[in-house]
């Protein structure tokens, strides 16, 4: 049996990090086999084009570049982790996918998303997430939030309506994909917020366990 394939999104600090800790608990509690990622990143090939991507630079990075780069760390997480463990029935909880190509690149810069999809297509072929929880917050308080915790890095540099654009472009996305999309508001409390993951985490579950 194929493992599931499980993705977070959304904007600078919406609580990516401590939500994840919380469904690798409930999964490990639920006794799902599973291997936690990220994208960018992901294998140590992946992990440098990250860096790449992620550091601050004088030299402008054109937003073909930074496409092409995502899709490139992605080919090969791919095909090191993400496929292995979903052949071997092992479960994937992957922090981005390519749901961010869309929202950062597509809405943020503004790019055709028909390219993006070509390079989907090229790059994935028919997988796609099984489940997608997109933590949603108004991105005043993210950025301010992400702003707390660290130096910002290339993407955290930029203005608040580029992140407004990547916000909007991730509900989009949830509007046309509701079969595997579920938007968690995640300016309530911290606790609310895992009770609503939990319970879409029992659903998905319990219909998986059904099929
Ligand atoms: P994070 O993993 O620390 O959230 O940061 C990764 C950054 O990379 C984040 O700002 C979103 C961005 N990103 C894209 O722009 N496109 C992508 O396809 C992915 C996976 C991430």
């Amino acid at each position: 049996m194929q493992g599931k394939f499980i993705t977070i999104e959304g904007t600078e600090g919406v609580g990516k990090t401590t939500n994840i800790e919380f469904i690798q608990h409930w999964l490990n509690r639920r006794g799902v086999e599973f291997v936690s990622t990220r994208e960018p990143g992901g294998t140590p090939l992946a992990e440098q084009v990250r860096e790449l991507l992620l550091t601050p630079r004088e030299e402008k990075v054109g937003d073909s570049t930074e496409l092409l780069l995502m899709f490139a760390g992605r080919a090969q997480h791919l095909d090191q982790v993400i496929l292995p463990a979903l052949d071997s029935g092992t479960s994937v909880l992957c922090d981005r996918f390519t749901d961010a190509s869309y929202a950062y690149q597509g809405f943020g810069r503004e790019m055709d998303c028909s390219l993006i999809a070509k390079l989907e297509q090229i790059v994935q072929g028919d997988l796609r997430p099984d489940l997608t929880l997109i933590l949603d917050i108004p991105v005043e308080i993210g950025l301010k939030r992400a702003s707390e915790r660290s130096t910002p890095d290339r993407f955290e540099q930029e203005q608040i309506e580029f992140f407004d654009r990547v916000r909007q472009g991730y509900l989009k996305i949830a509007e046309e994909n509701p079969e595997r999309c579920a938007v968690i508001d995640a300016s309530q409390s911290l606790e609310q917020v895992q009770i609503s993951i939990e319970a879409v985490l029992e659903n998905f579950y319990s219909q998986a366990s059904a099929t």
